[in-house]
């Protein structure tokens, strides 16, 4: 007999059914995903126009507050090489910085993604490299507090210059002592977004000059991803945290100097354009010779050891978007932690004007990193979220990671055989360029699924993954 009962019964196993049939279609099974590892969901994204995106990118005033166009000429010159062959004002400004145009009309220098998300390799700028050499070991604030003297001075403090400059300048001083790093190489900018959240008003993200929430002096340091990785992931930054709509996050960076929420609704509409730029992007070729019968052998291991995790490439292209948790990974904790031990950058960013509404951006903090796609891995050294180990032959063999080494920084400074920079293993940290592994963050341990490999087998991986 149907009763009421067997009704709804038979309505919550329909229900039920349609549930796990959603899940079906947006990832695999948990029972079919190797141990330690969970699946992050994709969300939908804007579309864009990627060319007015890279016009965007170097020519666009994102970052709206900046020194004077005449004290950086004073400073600086105005004939730094040109590698993006650009035109106008920018012409002759190193590629990191662009001229624009503040709201109050002054033209000022301000510095734009490709300070952190372009590098020179082998001589060559590669727009999308993240840049491995900046040194962040150094507080900016004292550099500001002169350039705050030379503004004054030559157009006085209620000048428009002076507006034009004072929201970078405030900025930078206040986050200085909150960014510092270690080593030469690694970078703050998760901390630089975390310590600006502080400073931001929720309502309308207008400055404030009293932190409301304590941020520690630690800085986490971390890698630059390369960005033709973004195309293929579900969850940006290393630990998975961004969600939601990209353009959204990554419009972030605006927190720096914007005067209020109208500028960060400005970005809104013009960042779709250069996530779509991003996403166009393809990892630049390995330039050397590649022995195709080795890495052939190296393929074959590769896709029974590392493709769970890591994907397949080449004709048939595919990506897991694996979160590995930390106990399965063991790479340096510090990173993930941080996102829980402080949740108050990531609760304050998800109830801001960025978390809520259409489009909205999401911070959502997680026990371990993603498996990242290889794609140009061969140029993107050093390796793991923390930039800790030099080349992929060590990665490949934890015994073998250094743990103290040191580089030259020289950008042609390039090891075929281990794939990745040549170093020299130092028995301390004797300056900044030595990359000290016992420092809390910078723990190099963990990510031992090459260990298993014999000498023939890692030389065959290491060629194959030239190739990527
Ligand atoms: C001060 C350096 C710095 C600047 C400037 C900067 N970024 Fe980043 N960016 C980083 C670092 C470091 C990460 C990785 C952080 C992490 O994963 O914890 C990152 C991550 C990203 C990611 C995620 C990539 C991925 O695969 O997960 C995107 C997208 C991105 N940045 C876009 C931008 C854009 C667009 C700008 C300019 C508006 C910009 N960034 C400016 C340092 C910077
Ligand atoms: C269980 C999943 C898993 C397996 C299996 C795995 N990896 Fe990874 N791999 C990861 C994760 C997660 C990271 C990021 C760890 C971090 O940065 O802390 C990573 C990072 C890497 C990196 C560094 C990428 C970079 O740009 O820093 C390389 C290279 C790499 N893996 C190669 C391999 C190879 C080769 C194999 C097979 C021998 C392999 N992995 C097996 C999960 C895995």
């Amino acid at each position: 007999m149907i009763t009421p009962f067997t009704l709804s019964l038979l309505a919550a196993i329909v229900l039920l059914a349609n549930c796990r049939h959603d899940v079906m279609h947006t990832g695999p099974d948990d029972s079919d995903l190797p141990a330690g590892t969970s699946f992050l969901e994709p969300a939908a994204q804007r579309n864009g126009d990627a060319q007015a995106g890279y016009q965007y990118l170097i020519y666009g005033n994102y970052i709206g507050s900046g020194i004077p166009l005449q004290v950086f000429k004073q400073f600086f010159g105005a004939n730094s090489p040109d590698d993006l062959n650009r035109t106008g004002d920018a012409d002759g400004v190193p590629f990191n910085f662009n001229v624009v145009t503040a709201s109050n009309g002054v033209k000022v220098v301000a510095p734009t993604c490709l300070t952190c998300h372009a590098e020179k390799l082998n001589g060559q700028l590669i727009v999308g490299l993240g840049n491995n050499t900046a040194d962040h070991t150094t507080n900016q604030a004292s550099m500001f507090q002169t350039a705050d003297l030379a503004v004054k001075l030559l157009y006085g403090q209620n000048s428009p210059e002076w507006n034009a400059y004072y929201p970078a300048s405030r900025a930078s001083q206040t986050i200085g002592p909150y960014i510092l790093t270690k080593s030469r190489g690694v970078n703050p900018a998760d901390k630089i977004f975390a310590t600006l959240s502080a400073h931001r008003q929720l309502a309308d993200l207008a400055w404030i000059n009293t932190a409301q929430f304590d941020v520690p002096l630690e800085t986490v340091p971390t890698d630059v991803p390369a960005w033709w990785l973004m195309k293929k992931k579900n969850a940006l930054y290393y630990n998975g945290l961004g969600r939601g709509d990209f353009a959204r996050l990554s419009t972030a960076s605006g927190m720096l100097t914007m005067l209020d929420s109208s500028e960060a609704r400005q970005m809104d509409q013009k960042f779709p354009d250069l996530m779509a730029w991003i996403r166009s992007i393809e990892p630049p070729a390995y330039p050397f010779a590649i022995n195709q019968n080795l890495a052939a052998q190296g393929k074959v291991l590769f896709e029974s050891k590392c493709s769970k995790c890591h994907g397949t490439y080449g004709t048939e292209e595919t990506y897991p978007n694996l979160l590995v948790q930390l106990s399965t990974i063991r790479t340096d904790s510090m990173l993930s932690n941080s996102y829980r031990i402080y949740p108050e950058y990531s609760t304050w960013y998800n109830n801001s004007w960025y978390g809520q509404g259409p489009n909205k951006g999401q911070l959502l903090p997680n026990n371990g990193y993603v498996a990242p796609p290889l794609d140009g891995v061969w140029a993107t050294a050093p390796y793991l979220h923390n930039a800790s180990v030099p080349t992929l032959d060590d990665l490949l063999y934890s015994a073998q990671r250094p743990k103290y080494w040191k580089r030259t920084f020289d950008n042609s400074d390039y090891n075929k055989e281990k794939v990745g920079w040549n170093y020299t293993v130092e028995t301390s940290q004797t300056n900044i360029n030595t990359y000290d592994t016992t420092l809390p963050g910078y723990n190099n341990g963990g990510h031992t699924f090459g260990d298993v490999l014999t000498d023939t087998e890692r030389k065959a991986v290491l060629e194959y993954l030239k190739t990527l």
